[in-house]
């Protein structure tokens, strides 16, 4: 982009205003071929503007948008800034939170983008403002007051915690995607240009009031205009010379350095961006001796850019009203700045009551201020802010995309427990899952995901989630299927098919190919077995122990066989039966009492997939896996801390797998203990620790 020639400064102590430089071309070719004018023109490079992108938020403050506005300013902040969406949308009646969400979230799915929204009056986002100690930011209902300048300070909050160098603001009701473009690339731009690690850069709009007609501009035009010319009174007072440098008093579209613009105090209401100035010139201006070696040694550069692209944007109402409304905060703030000298006071004053604004012996009213954000400890407010990450959801909305790692430390990642059902849940030889209930209940509590892994079909596990409570994805048939609830992880993945409310990744052969399979099998082998499939019902209960109703569900498969053999054969026999599933291909695990036939599926590789969805989900995860067979190791080899119970005679099965925990207890007694000394103990060591 090539952008005017330096222009003129204006130094005050540490700080320097830039006077105003207009862009002259959005595209200035590439670096070879460009013609540098002979000292009219600087052209700034693409990898400088993209180098500051990737360390910029954009902020952009939203109300009662026009959905069809919000989604066009979407589309137009570049690709590698972060995005964060600070909405004080009504929730009631229709929600228009929810679409703004709803938008949000499809533009980041769709273009690969991480964004943040969040509700200004979420109570969750009040704790972590209080947790963070800046309740200066909140109500005397213990929300976050309303308005778009607290909303601004939130958005600072959520960059400071992401670690960004840079904050833009954007408003949500801007009509031209490729102004908003614009806008951000002149942030970009002036922070190329700025020689201080604080610097600001406030965007004068390009009015093309012919096109747009005269009355669309004229609030802001003459607010803006009027505001200008006492802020450039009141620099003119602390030097020699007359100036008329600042010419930006009321810019919305402004962006800041972080380290700048955590130290600054502001206004509430329609001072906020004029109190900017005025902050940062009793702050740095000369008046008070600056300590802050960042300041002393490096200064302040206020850089002001004009735009090509015309400003069009949302105008509710336009009368005289608003317009008093919008001059009196702007006027005030500088009028009641402690630097401001006698002669720029009585010129407001004048101003004021010319303009009908106020009264001649009325008071300049007072602007609330807001102490800077640097008070804030980041950290606690991130951490506060974490345990609600854990959640996917934010009650008063979600947040997208990646969460920051920073403050994720190894003892708090997300746990996840992988665990089997039969022989582990449910007793080896009762069924009863009565002593798990306890484990279950504590993970339940604390937020772990229990995922469910067993040789169990849908129907069977169907059944044992509803009367447990349990709402986390799980694997059936030994690993031939995952099942994920719709929305329960909020970024999509690729799945094979939809099935009622689940989202299914099928790992395992169809049953039919199996059931083929197995056919030759019965042919080649001199081993007789009997199959779930072959037995009806009846039969199926009375030599499992299942009940009818179970030995319905447990018939209804899809990527797995389970055969059962006769108790009295010996293990050459078995083996004989194993090599001769294996030359067709299936494999087979011994279950404890049946063989878990499938193809090309194993509960290890459903386990390590489930395991990637949850770490995209949660950043960093500890996984945890409880299981008691042969039928287990595959998960429990992939698994962080694997755990393995008791068989009914108070034995482990011999199995191989590193690192295992032995639990001195049989299937669901044991489980509860795994629960209990495995995952919540470790939590507490964790606790401490950090
Ligand atoms: P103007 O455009 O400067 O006249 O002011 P607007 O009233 O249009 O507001 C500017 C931006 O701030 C728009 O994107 C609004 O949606 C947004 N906004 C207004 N009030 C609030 C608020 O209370 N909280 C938040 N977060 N945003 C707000
Ligand atoms: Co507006």
């Amino acid at each position: 982009m090539r952008i005017e020639n330096l222009s003129a400064v204006e130094h005050l102590g540490s700080v320097r205003i830039h006077d105003v430089r207009r862009l002259l071309e959005l595209d200035s070719g590439s670096s070879r071929s460009a013609v540098v004018g002979a000292g009219q023109a600087q052209i700034i490079e693409h990898e400088a503007i993209e180098a500051i992108e990737k360390k910029m938020a954009i902020v952009i403050p939203v109300k009662d948008e026009e959905l069809k506005v919000f989604e066009g300013v979407l589309s137009g902040i570049p690709h590698n800034c972060q995005i964060i969406v600070v909405s004080n949308s009504q929730r009631s009646g229709i929600d228009y939170f929810k679409s703004e969400l709803d938008i949000l979230e499809r533009f980041c799915q769709s273009t690969g983008r991480r964004a943040i929204i969040v509700h200004q009056r979420d109570p969750f986002l009040a704790r972590a403002v209080e947790c963070s100690g800046y309740s200066e930011l909140l109500d005397d209902d213990g929300y976050i007051r309303s308005g778009k300048s607290e909303g601004m300070l939130v958005g600072l909050l959520l960059c400071a915690m992401l670690e960004k160098e840079y904050v833009g603001f954007i408003d949500a009701d801007n009509f031209v995607p490729g102004a908003v473009w614009e806008y951000v690339k002149h942030y970009a731009i002036g922070f190329v240009l700025a020689q201080s690690p604080l610097s600001m850069v406030r965007i004068l709009w390009h009015y093309k009031p012919k096109m747009i007609g005269e009355l669309y501009f004229k609030k802001w035009g003459r607010v803006s205009e009027v505001t200008n010319r006492y802020m450039n009174h009141f620099i003119s007072t602390k030097g020699r010379f007359e100036t008329g440098v600042v010419k930006t008093s009321n810019a919305g579209e402004h962006a800041m350095s972080l380290n700048l613009a955590m130290r600054l105090p502001y206004a509430t209401g329609y001072a906020v961006e004029t109190q900017e100035l005025i902050s940062v010139l009793e702050q740095f201006g000369g008046a008070v001796p600056v300590a802050d070696n960042l300041v002393t040694q490096n200064g302040v550069d206020i850089i002001q850019t004009e735009t090509i692209n015309p400003h069009l944007h949302e105008e509710r109402n336009d009368n005289e009203h608003l317009f008093q409304g919008m001059l009196v905060p702007s006027l005030a703030v500088i009028y009641h700045s402690q630097l401001c000298e006698d002669s720029t006071r009585k010129l407001i004053l004048n101003q004021l009551v010319e303009s009908e604004c106020i009264a001649q012996d009325q008071e300049v009213p007072h602007v609330h201020l807001l102490p800077p954000p640097q008070k804030a400890d980041i950290k606690l407010f991130a951490e506060a802010l974490e345990t609600q990450f854990g959640d996917i959801a934010l009650p008063g909305g979600w947040l997208l995309g990646e969460k920051p790692s920073r403050y994720k430390q190894p003892g708090n990642a997300q746990k996840v427990l992988f665990s089997d059902i039969d022989g582990t849940i449910l007793h080896p030889q009762s069924y009863t899952y009565a002593p798990a209930l306890q484990g279950i209940r504590n993970l339940q509590e604390r937020r772990i995901p229990l995922v469910l892994c067993s040789a169990k079909t849908l129907a069977e596990q169907e059944a044992l989630r509803r009367e447990l409570d349990i709402k986390d994805p799980f694997i059936v048939e030994s690993g031939g299927a995952i099942y994920i609830p719709k929305d329960y992880f909020r970024f999509p993945f690729s799945f094979n098919k939809t099935q009622d409310e689940y989202q299914v990744i099928e790992l395992g052969a169809p049953f039919a190919e199996i059931k083929q399979r197995l056919q030759l099998v019965a042919q080649s082998c001199s081993v007789p077995f009997s199959t779930f499939g072959n037995m009806d019902v009846d039969e199926l209960a009375q030599r499992t122990g299942l009940t009818l109703q179970q030995a319905r569900l447990a018939r209804e498969r899809c990527y797995s066989e389970t055969l059962i053999v006769d108790e009295q054969i010996n293990g050459r026999l078995m083996k004989s039966l194993q090599d001769a599933m294996m030359k067709e291909g299936l494999h087979s695990v011994f279950g404890g009492r049946f063989f878990e036939v499938g193809l090309g599926s194993d509960k290890g590789k459903a386990v390590k997939i489930l395991c990637e969805l949850f770490k995209l989900n949660f950043n960093s995860i500890s996984t945890f896996a409880i299981g008691n067979g042969l039928n287990d190791v595959s998960m429990l080899q992939v698994c962080d801390h694997p755990m393995l119970v008791q068989e009914i005679d108070k034995r482990w099965t011999k199995v191989k797998v590193k690192d295992l925990v032995r639990i001195k207890d049989v299937g669901p007694q044991g489980f509860s203990r795994a629960v209990e000394e495995e995952i919540i103990k470790f939590e507490a060591v964790a606790g401490i620790n950090t």
